[in-house]
């Protein structure tokens, strides 16, 4: 998205201003590998993308803050007051409220108004943390305009606050984390519980990363997360019994299969042993990658999807139909899905040559089998959230 001055004559339209708003950019994620990990104290391996969310805000004198997203567009702008915003709308519009609410509860000066204008490119309810994005769009932004001495840190658990204490949905720190720490072509290995992270180069060499939307709509808060999320809870009460551990993932697979007898309950059983299992690959597919050895690495893909499907149970239809056509397709090294599951996308790393052959042959099998089709998005890996300085104004309106 490079016309950031339609972004900008919009902003001042829709606002009635001369103001020349300053511009910031949050990614979407991906998940590589670690899914469902994050809850239970283990490890994840997310990256941002080129798609995310883009903040256009200019600075108000009074107490009002206006919202605007292009992606929801109404006749006008949704007003809110800076001093009252604890109620939820059960919009859009909650999740920078909950973002200058949750900075407000921590004691940072939130005290003008802001007139703020959203476009985002990432697909909604696709898993790939358009929430996370516009959460930390607002962090970066708020950081910027009431000039807050706050780290990027601490701006990404506000934004898993918002998720759990607003929003209502339990999740992980993982979207956050990617959407705020991202780096160009990087991938993040990320412990969940000491936040301990570490950068690891993301070579594709001759493979394409192809990120494939069952266009299958569905909310996270609506979904069975907060649900795997009890039945993690559950086990792990069973197995404190005869252990003293904190997380699921303090568990080797090996000292897992030692202590399994102690969950009584055979579903909770099978969810601990996917979290458990996936802990470990996430920490071998950082060597793999370091190793360069990709082919090692999309086993490793495979491996994980087969235990979300199989033992966590968040896989669906329209995944399973991604990704195991895919796993028949020639030049296709590993693919499964990211992110929560019940819909939203696939992953799949494809050699260079056979792309188009991917996605003909992905298109026809899901289309025929689903009834309506797939979309495919071939990101960069690009960094966290940032402020766009680059955007020299056309004419000479005043910059704030
Ligand atoms: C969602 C949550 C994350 C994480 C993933 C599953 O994206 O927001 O915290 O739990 O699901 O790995």
């Amino acid at each position: 998205m490079n016309n950031f001055e339609h972004l900008v004559s919009q902003f001042q339209s829709v606002f009635e201003t001369n103001t020349y708003p300053q511009l910031f950019f949050a990614p979407g994620r991906i998940n590589l590998i670690g899914e469902h990990t994050d809850y239970n104290g283990g490890h994840v391996f997310p990256a941002s993308i080129s798609y995310g969310t883009y903040a256009l805000a200019g600075k108000r004198e009074d107490k009002k803050l206006r919202l605007y997203s292009v992606n929801f567009p109404t006749d006008a702008f949704i007003e809110f007051d800076i001093r009252d915003l604890s109620q939820r709308s059960h919009d859009w519009t909650d999740y920078p409220k909950g973002v200058l609410l949750f900075l407000q509860k921590a004691g940072y000066s939130i005290n003008h108004g802001i007139d703020l204008l959203f476009y985002g490119n990432i697909p909604n309810g696709a898993g790939l943390s358009s929430s996370a994005s516009i959460e930390i769009v607002t962090g970066v932004m708020a950081k910027a305009l009431y000039d807050l001495d706050i780290e990027k840190l601490e701006l990404v658990k506000i934004g898993q606050k918002v998720e759990n204490d607003f929003i209502g949905v339990n999740s992980g720190i993982m979207d956050q984390f990617a959407v705020g720490m991202g780096k160009e072509n990087h991938a993040i290995l990320l412990n969940c519980e000491t936040l301990e992270f570490s950068y690891s180069p993301f070579q594709l060499q001759d493979y394409t990363l192809i990120i494939i939307d069952t266009n299958k709509q569905r909310t996270l808060a609506g979904s069975k997360y907060n649900e795997r999320r009890h039945e993690c809870e559950s086990a792990l009460v069973d197995l404190q019994k005869d252990m003293s551990i904190q997380f699921l993932c303090e568990l080797s697979p090996q000292l897992f299969e030692k202590y399994e007898h102690l969950i009584t309950n055979s579903i909770n059983k099978k969810r601990a042993k996917h979290v458990i299992y996936e802990n470990a690959r996430t920490q071998i597919a950082l060597e793999k990658l370091q190793q360069y050895d990709l082919i090692g690495f999309g086993q490793l893909m495979n491996e994980s999807h087969q235990s979300l499907r199989d033992d966590y149970e968040v896989s669906c239809l329209e995944l399973d139909t991604i990704v195991e056509e895919a796993w028949n397709i020639q030049g296709v090294i590993g693919a499964r899905m990211t992110g929560a599951g019940f819909g939203g996308c696939a992953l799949a790393l494809v050699a260079n040559e056979q792309v188009n052959n991917f996605k003909q042959k992905i298109h026809h099998t899901y289309t025929e089998k689903i009834g309506y089709e797939p979309t495919f998005y071939t990101p960069t890996i690009g960094d966290g959230a940032k402020e766009i300085n680059d955007v020299t104004p056309q004419t000479s309106n005043e910059r704030l």
